[in-house]
């Protein structure tokens, strides 16, 4: 009875005790382990009942010739267990100390059912500019380094994944002199089949959805680490036209210090959600960079990110609630 007592006691004073499986934009996110969370500059895909998270690795101490990408899992979106590093890669092409691997995004294969990621390869001055391939026969890994190139042969910097509805996979990439590229891929991943849009914009972390009919595209500007505006723009089609860039978030907050790097859609029995998925970069120790992830207010051509708190998602019903802090 005194048990009893103590627990309702615990609940009433501090509610966040009852709550389980809260997003907690801009905190430590701990994976199985209490370890936060090191999936950086990432992307989602979902494969049955479980959504796969990649990114950075950049976890304190790791060996500084190598380059990680980590692997996450989870059921709700919410708790993610630690997959392991699905790349442990060495310098792959002669680019020299301080070479770059970011933003890395896998596709499934639908004709064998590898798994193929693409990645920003570049050496220290961002001058290589490519994107690097690796293919594995299994969503948790090992991948394995294929080739590198450039898309449309231009250089390529910041990469962005979309799966449309109908399961096309599309790329996004950053051209610093025309803008920002859509491509198609090809059906085995490993090439680009056709350009749908160049859009004469600046554009980071860029990020499409497909939402009730239109296309949304999302991006920041180009500040390093440095968060700033992020903007949006919709197009009926991928081909465009698009419109012209709105702001996703009051100006000020710098969308609220963070970056986007995707948006996640979840279509449930009752609703549809489509997550904004941002990285607040810590570049003085990446390893305690965080996650910004917050449901959209979204359709009929507008975007909005709304103010961060904590909040939950039900994947089966698409819907979501806030938490009180
Ligand atoms: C901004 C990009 O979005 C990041 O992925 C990273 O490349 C930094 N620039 C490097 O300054």
């Amino acid at each position: 009875m005194k048990y009893i007592f103590l627990i309702i006691t615990l609940f009433l004073t501090f509610p966040c005790v009852a709550q389980k499986n809260i997003i907690k934009p801009g905190e430590i996110w701990p994976d199985q382990h209490g370890d936060h969370i090191q999936a950086h500059g990432g992307g989602i895909i979902k494969l049955g009942k479980y959504y796969y998270w990649y990114g950075e690795e950049r976890r304190k101490g790791l060996d500084t010739n190598l380059r990680f990408v980590s692997c996450y899992r989870s059921e709700n979106l919410a708790t993610w267990k630690f997959e392991g590093d699905v790349v442990k890669m060495s310098d792959p092409e002669q680019l020299g100390t301080g070479w770059v691997l970011e933003r890395p995004k896998v596709y499934h294969r639908k004709s064998d059912g590898k798994f193929v990621m693409y990645f920003h390869l570049d050496n220290k001055n961002y001058s290589y500019a490519r994107v690097g391939v690796a293919i594995s026969d299994k969503a948790n890994g090992d991948f394995k380094f294929i080739k590198s190139f450039r898309p449309l042969n231009r250089p390529s910097r910041d990469i962005g994944q979309f799966i449309d509805d109908d399961g096309s996979n599309y790329l996004i990439f950053e051209d610093r002199e025309l803008g920002f590229h859509i491509v198609k891929l090809s059906t085995d991943l490993l090439s680009v089949e056709k350009e749908m849009s160049l859009v004469n914009a600046p554009l980071e972390g860029g990020a499409i959805v497909h939402y009730k009919n239109l296309y949304y595209a999302i991006g920041s500007a180009l500040t390093g680490w440095a968060p700033n505006p992020n903007k949006f723009a919709s197009s009926k089609s991928l081909s465009g036209p698009w419109t012209k860039f709105g702001d996703i978030a009051p100006l000020e907050t710098n969308t609220y210090k963070s970056q986007s790097t995707m948006m996640l859609k979840v279509v449930g029995s009752r609703s549809t959600t489509v997550i904004f998925m941002g990285d607040q970069w810590n570049p003085a120790a990446q390893w305690d960079s965080r996650y910004l992830w917050m449901p959209l207010t979204i359709g009929n051509g507008k975007l909005w990110l709304p103010n961060p708190q904590p909040w939950k998602i039900n994947v089966r019903t698409g819907e979501t609630t806030l938490v009180k802090n």
